[in-house]
């Protein structure tokens, strides 16, 4: 491949063109403040927000705990399988646009089920916008169930049974919520369980969190995929190891900046850590939240970092990689990749 043909200029079509997966990504984190008003009048939820304007004006963190404050409270609208509905498809929607061709989604039922609302509610409302999105957007999906690490390993247990009735509608078990003071360890038995089950397991770690956290995130829980991952970078064992096995870190710079993981994107390391060979990818995490979608995120990083055209296809090929699907389908998308690249003179 004749990266050097492709010049800057055309770099940001480039982005925009090219085929490729996201693997982090909240569902809940995707409503926009336009969404979770319609909801709440539909619903007849009270907001402390008197307007779109007013809750935008809000999302202004200095860190996680900040963040999740607001985002739960904008999740407390979501009560019918049709909330859920719309909002993943305004997600598939925004996907489309952007060359998605296949999500890997992230929901949250604990936040739900703590309002009385069922799970069943929940995984059919989004299961069938997945299912609308391969039929009608041609892009494939499917659902990672994350436990709260600020709740306790029962809580987890609990929400895992009353998930099991629908084991057929998600593939895997992630962590997320407040990560400081809540290390992978307080979940070991519940991953295990999961994993027991056949379930692809998966954890956000390192993202405010000491390297440590990622240590035990994949020798304890046996995470095939860290997300986040960035404070590996303080840790020269730790990078040497994620490189040699070549363990995912789906790493998302918008998020990073909003939450204060980096001064701002011209610090961020996600170059750093490609050009060390470790298996990175860009992702959006909560783009209603953070300022923007799959390729905000590669275009706004690309310019802060002075990447190429060689990086874009790396982490293209990264999100393939990383993704849980069959290697049949992984070659089908890099001939994609490579074409798209060749369409752009590479
Ligand atoms: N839940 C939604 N977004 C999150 C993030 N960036 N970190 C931890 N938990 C989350
Ligand atoms: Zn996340």
């Amino acid at each position: 491949m004749n990266f050097a043909a492709i010049t800057p200029e055309r770099l940001p079509d480039l982005l925009r063109a090219m085929p490729k997966t996201e693997l982090h990504m909240h569902i809940e984190g995707s409503l926009e403040p336009e969404l979770i008003f319609a909801l709440a009048q539909r619903n007849k939820v009270r907001l402390r927000y008197q307007s779109v304007e007013e809750l935008r004006a809000a999302y202004a963190f200095t860190n996680l705990q900040s963040f999740l404050d607001i985002y739960y409270a904008g999740a407390s609208v979501l009560q019918q399988p049709q909330d859920f509905y719309d909002m993943a498809w305004a997600y598939f929607l925004r996907a489309k646009a952007d060359n998605v061709v296949h999500a890997e989604i992230f929901f949250d039922p604990q936040t739900h089920t703590a309002r009385k609302v069922s799970m069943r509610t929940v995984i059919t409302g989004l299961h069938r916008a997945c299912v609308d999105a391969q039929s009608q957007l041609g892009i494939s999906s499917s659902l990672i169930l994350c436990f709260l690490r600020h709740l306790s390993e029962d809580e987890a247990f609990d929400t895992f049974e009353k998930a099991f009735p629908f084991r057929d509608k998600f593939i895997g078990v992630g962590l997320d919520s407040s990560e400081r003071g809540h290390p992978p360890e307080k979940f070991e038995r519940v991953f295990k369980r999961a994993a027991q089950f056949g379930f692809k397991l998966v954890a956000h770690a390192g993202e405010e969190g000491p390297p440590a956290y990622i240590w035990s995130a994949l020798d304890v829980l046996h995470a095939q995929r860290i997300d986040h991952g960035v404070q590996a970078i303080h840790d020269t064992a730790l990078m040497a190891r994620l490189a040699k096995e070549r363990i995912p870190l789906t790493v998302c710079p918008l998020s990073n900046q909003k939450l204060c993981v980096f001064p701002d994107l011209s610090y961020h390391n996600v170059g750093q850590m490609l050009d060390q060979g470790l298996s990175v990818m860009l992702n959006s995490d909560d783009p209603a939240y953070f300022g923007g979608y799959l390729n905000d995120n590669y275009l706004q990083t690309f310019a802060a970092l002075n990447l190429n055209a060689q990086h874009a296809y790396q982490l293209a090929s990264n999100s393939f990689e990383a993704s849980f699907v069959s290697s049949e389908q992984k070659a089908v998308w890099r001939e994609q990749l490579d074409a798209c690249f060749a369409k752009f003179g590479a």
